[in-house]
Parts: structure tokens; C-alpha cells; sequence
């Protein structure tokens, strides 16, 4: 085990904020966070786990021990009269796992859920969702490493209080019959059950667009694939080359009344019906309708095709600061909760 010490995070975080964490341990195998453990000097240190860091905001240095995940590992584990069990270390990037099941596997499943950047353990940590399918339709159990005394232990869906990009891995501990892992834990492998009736999911507004584009009726789980890939990349910027974090904010909920309200006033409002009578509201649309695609402050802006992803405009050499990055969402926050009276959530983890 190597500790490495005054890291720089820039290269580790999609945004590319510009922080160093006072020290990182790059996490290969279960192994090497019970030596972690076992050392009393990183023992005493506040852990922070780091995946492929793009689901989060810097907003100043790590005085922590960063455990930086690379534990590697596909493999069809299992066959079920009614699925097939795939594992995979959680330090594999999430697509990586979607392309080798549905292009390398022929395994369908996860094909709506390509391309969405960072690493298998952090999928379940915001419940991962796009194009109509969430993480949770498919989990079947994880196991993790509890940072406090290094014992391993094994969660089904039902114990990981799976919500629209939440999970117990983002609640602190407290809430009643919520285990509250926060911080405390590691998620080392996670096993996905694919169904063997698969059937596509294709509910989506830019999914059916396609089929009526192509005029292909039944898509194999590879064609959706290729329209999931092909649909991110003209909408969503590339990591690579602009920073950022997906979707800033979650789409908000709201209640018939609240939803007849805004409809009454801004009739054309994205919003969709949700099963339990409430209402989901774009918030892309909700900032758009602000005004404030393209919009520039410091180095942080909105992404012009897409209001809802704030990116980093100064590149690596003036990054955006993670103030610089908080203080455009909270200027979007608040024109939106004064225009529409409703308080945007951010989706990443703010650290
Ligand atoms: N819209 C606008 N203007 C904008 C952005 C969006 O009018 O600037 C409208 C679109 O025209 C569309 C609606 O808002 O009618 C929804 O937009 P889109 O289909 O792009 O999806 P979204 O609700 O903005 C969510 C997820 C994405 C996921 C897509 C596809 C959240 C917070 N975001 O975005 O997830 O890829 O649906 O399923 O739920 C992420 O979590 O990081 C992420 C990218």
C-alpha cells in the first residue's frame, strides 16, 4: 500500500477544481483498506472516498485520507431462472461495465444507462438514472467495507433506501430505520441482475424520437445502447473537455396544485406525472426559462445546450474555484425560486 501525500485532486475530479487532499491511498483490492485500517496514523484520519470524482464539488482542500477506488472486475457470476448476476469491482467505470455486458456479453439490461461518467461504486451511492431506467431496477446486492472497524458486509436493494439519486450512502446516520452510511463506508463490489425477459424501455422522449427517426420498431439492447451513447454526446459536454458534474440539480417534485399554478403561468413547463399523484418538474427547463443558458460567472457557467449542467469555462489552466462553481448555483436558485417559488436541489455531493 502506497500513501501518497499533498495529492492534487484537479486530475480526479470531472469538474476539474483545482484542491489537494493532505493524503490518498489508491484502493486495488479489499485488502488494502483493512491496511488502512490497521495503520493507527491513517486509522485516526476522516476517510473520504473517492470514485470517479464526478459527481462532486470541491470547494477547498481534503484534510482527509482520500480512498481513491480501483478495485477492478467483471465477471458473470450467476445464472437465475430469471436473470443473470453480473459483479463488478467497484473501481470499474460505469461504462465500461454497461459495454462489456450489452456490446462484449450480449447481455441486456443496462443499455439506457450508458455512458453516464464515474465509477461502478458510486452508481448506487446517487442511484444512477437516465432514459427512463434507474440503478435500482436492476441492483441486486453490493458489499461494502465499514470504515470504522473494517468489517465487510453484503446489502440487498430494499436495505439501500434506493430514491431518485439517493441512497442511504448519501443520509448521515440518525434518521430512523435509515442505516446512515455517509462517509462510513466503502462499496467494494456490486452485483446487477439482468433480466432474461428483457423487454426495452423506450418511454423516453428522446428514445421514441429515435424510432421514429429510424423507423426501428424493436431495437436490440445494442441499438439502444448506440442511441443512449449517441444522444449524451450531442447534449451533454464531455468531461474530457469541458468540466462538470452531469445535471447540477435534481428535478423537482411538486404537488397538482403547485403544478396547475406554474402551468397556469408559463404553460409550456416540462413536467411529468409522477405515480403517487405528484408532479416532476425539468429543472432544466425551470433554468432555461430563467435565462440562464450560456450564462457566464467567474469561470463557472451553464452549458449552452443543456441548462441544468454547470461546467468549468477556464479550463485546467484557470479552473473554475468550487465558490466560484456554488455561487453561480446559488444565483440560479434563487431567480428560480422567484420566478416559480421552488428551491432547486443541487445533485452532486458538495464537499
Ligand atoms: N430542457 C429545456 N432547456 C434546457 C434543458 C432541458 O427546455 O436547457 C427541457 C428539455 O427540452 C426536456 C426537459 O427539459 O423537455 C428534460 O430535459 P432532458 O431530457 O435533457 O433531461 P433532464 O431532466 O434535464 C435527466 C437526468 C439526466 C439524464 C436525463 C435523461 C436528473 C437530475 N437528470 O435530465 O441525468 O441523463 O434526464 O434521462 O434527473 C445526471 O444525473 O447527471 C444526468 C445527466
Amino acid at each position: 500500500m502506497l500513501v501518497e501525500h499533498n495529492v492534487s485532486l484537479q486530475p480526479l475530479n470531472s469538474f476539474g477544481i483545482a484542491a489537494r487532499a493532505a493524503a490518498m491511498v489508491r484502493v486495488r483490492t479489499p485488502g488494502d483498506v483493512l491496511a488502512v485500517l490497521a495503520d493507527a496514523q491513517l486509522a485516526a484520519m476522516p476517510k473520504f472516498v473517492l470514485g470517479g470524482g464526478s459527481n462532486i464539488v470541491l470547494t477547498g482542500d481534503l484534510r482527509a485520507l482520500v480512498l481513491k477506488n480501483e478495485i477492478a472486475g467483471l465477471r458473470v457470476l450467476r445464472q437465475t431462472a430469471r436473470h443473470t448476476i453480473v459483479e463488478a469491482g467497484a473501481g470499474e467505470l460505469w461504462h465500461d461495465l454497461v459495454r462489456w455486458s450489452v456490446v462484449d456479453m450480449g447481455l441486456a439490461g443496462l443499455e439506457n444507462l450508458a455512458l453516464i461518467p464515474g465509477t461502478v461504486g458510486a452508481a448506487p451511492v446517487q442511484n444512477i438514472g437516465a432514459y427512463g431506467v434507474e440503478l435500482r431496477q436492476r441492483f441486486h446486492s453490493l458489499d461494502a467495507i465499514d470504515l470504522r472497524d473494517g468489517h465487510t458486509f453484503t446489502l440487498h436493494a430494499a436495505q439501500c433506501g434506493f430514491g431518485y439519486r439517493d441512497s442511504v450512502f448519501k443520509h448521515k446516520p440518525g434518521k430512523e430505520g435509515d442505516l446512515g452510511l455517509a462517509g462510513r463506508a466503502m462499496i467494494v463490489r456490486v452485483r446487477l441482475a439482468l433480466p432474461k425477459a428483457w423487454r426495452p424501455e423506450l418511454g423516453y422522449l428522446d428514445l421514441s424520437r429515435k424510432v421514429q427517426e429510424t423507423g426501428i420498431t424493436h431495437p436490440t439492447a445494442r441499438q439502444i445502447h448506440d442511441w443512449v451513447v449517441a444522444i449524451r454526446r450531442a447534449k451533454l459536454p464531455d468531461p474530457a473537455h469541458i468540466g462538470n458534474a452531469g445535471s447540477f440539480f435534481k428535478n423537482p417534485t411538486v404537488t397538482p396544485e403547485q403544478c396547475q399554478d406554474i402551468i397556469g403561468r408559463d404553460p409550456k413547463v416540462v413536467h411529468y406525472p409522477m405515480p403517487d399523484g405528484s408532479f416532476k418538474l425539468a429543472a432544466g427547463w425551470l433554468i432555461d426559462a430563467c435565462g440562464w443558458k450560456g450564462k457566464t460567472m467567474g469561470n463557472a457557467g451553464v452549458y449552452d445546450k443543456q441548462a441544468l449542467v454547470l461546467v468549468n469555462r477556464g479550463g485546467r489552466a484557470q479552473p473554475a474555484t468550487g465558490g466560484e462553481v456554488m455561487t453561480l448555483a446559488k444565483a440560479i436558485q434563487t431567480s428560480v425560486y422567484e420566478r416559480f417559488g421552488i428551491r432547486l436541489e443541487p445533485e452532486p455531493v458538495v464537499v
